[in-house]
């Protein structure tokens, strides 16, 4: 077996912030609630005048994760593309940034596992590292989920938590002491529909909201907060645990704890129940909102450009969302 660590790491954000005070503009909300019950004072949405797309912004994400890891781009073998905000129906994400990267033939893979699936995608490219199959990975968590919410008060719930934005690794052999030690997957399915867009998909198709034969709230992000908050603070704290365990380690070791950028009061919670103090702990929702399957290589990039992150901590990654899917990454950066 070999081993494996993240060698690079990029982001992007695109420059239009958005804040509560702005949001006020469209619906009935407050800038004190926004941050009392999220802790988020902007985010980035993309401007509607100039849209781009999650392939776009993931492959600006790329170009400065493998500047930053030092390897040429023609060295990555695979890529695993994270989103739940493709482009399109078919095909998916990894592709269009494949192409875009001029890199001939190499695989590409998508995840579609919400605000867990760049743990999702960091933890098949761990595992296709250790066994030798590849030797340099490009992994992106990218969305772009401002189009499609409901930015009208009757949105107000989910429209205000969620940002977007795009951050990448490379996960190469490591021939040093920086390795990722394990991941940790979950999911609990009888709650897929908690947290969730139905349409458009096979069986939410376009003509039956024509038709009326469904309404329109199936093409748009519904979710049951309350549920996910309390599902969100046990497994967090759990899937963390796992990871400590499973590397005889102890909260205490941890240098860096990144959450999924879910919800200020989340990782709060989660940071208590760990017994972490707040340098342990990075979190930039305020800024960025909720970016789903983004966060999470977004924060732990800006943790290493800002100093919170260097060569050597280490790092847990740790994230919960729809599906119901969580899970968690132990590494020394
Ligand atoms: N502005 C102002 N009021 C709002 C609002 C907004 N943006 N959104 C909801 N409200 C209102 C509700 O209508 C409700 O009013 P009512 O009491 O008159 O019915 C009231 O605020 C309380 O709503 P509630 O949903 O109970 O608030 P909450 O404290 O549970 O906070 C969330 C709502 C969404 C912030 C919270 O449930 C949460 O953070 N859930 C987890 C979300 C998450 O992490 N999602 C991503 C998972 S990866």
């Amino acid at each position: 077996m070999y081993k494996s660590r993240i060698s690079g790491l990029g982001h992007f954000l695109p420059p239009s912030s958005v804040s509560n005070q702005d949001l006020c503009m469209l619906m009935d909300t407050s800038d004190e609630w926004i941050q009392e019950r999220t802790g988020i004072k902007s985010r980035r949405w993309v401007d509607s005048n100039n849209i781009t797309s999650s392939s776009q912004m993931g492959y600006q994400a790329s170009l400065k994760a493998i500047e930053n890891s030092g390897i040429n781009k023609s060295d990555i073998d695979h890529i695993l593309f994270a989103t739940i905000s493709p482009d399109h129906y078919f095909p998916g994400n990894g592709v269009l940034v494949q192409d875009l990267l001029g890199l001939d033939t190499i695989g590409a893979t998508d995840i579609r596992n919400a605000c867990s699936g760049f743990i999702y995608a960091l933890s098949v490219a761990n595992a296709y590292v250790q066994t030798g199959q590849y030797e340099n990975i490009l992994v992106i968590g990218s969305e772009l989920q401002s189009p499609v919410l409901d930015k009208t008060t009757n949105g107000r719930d989910l429209s205000v938590i969620f940002g977007d934005g795009a951050g990448a690794a490379i996960i190469s052999r490591s021939n040093n002491t920086s390795e990722i030690f394990s991941t940790h997957l979950h999911s609990e399915g009888k709650n897929a529909l908690e947290l969730s867009m139905k349409g458009p998909s096979a069986i939410h198709w376009v003509d039956k909201l024509e038709r009326n034969q469904i309404s329109p709230e199936n093409f748009a992000p519904q979710m049951n907060g309350t549920l996910v908050f309390k599902n969100a603070i046990v497994r967090f704290e759990q899937v963390i645990n796992e990871a400590l365990n499973k590397n005889k380690m102890s909260s205490r070791d941890i240098g860096c704890l990144i959450p999924h950028q879910a919800n200020l009061r989340i990782s709060q919670f989660v940071q208590k129940k760990l017994g972490l103090r707040d340098n342990q702990v990075f979190n930039n929702i305020q800024k960025y909102g909720n970016t789903t399957g983004a966060s999470i290589p977004i924060a732990l990039s800006e943790a290493v450009e800002q100093g919170h992150v260097k060569r050597g901590d280490i790092v847990c990654l740790a994230a919960f969302g729809a599906g119901f899917t969580w899970g968690s990454a132990l590494l020394r950066y």
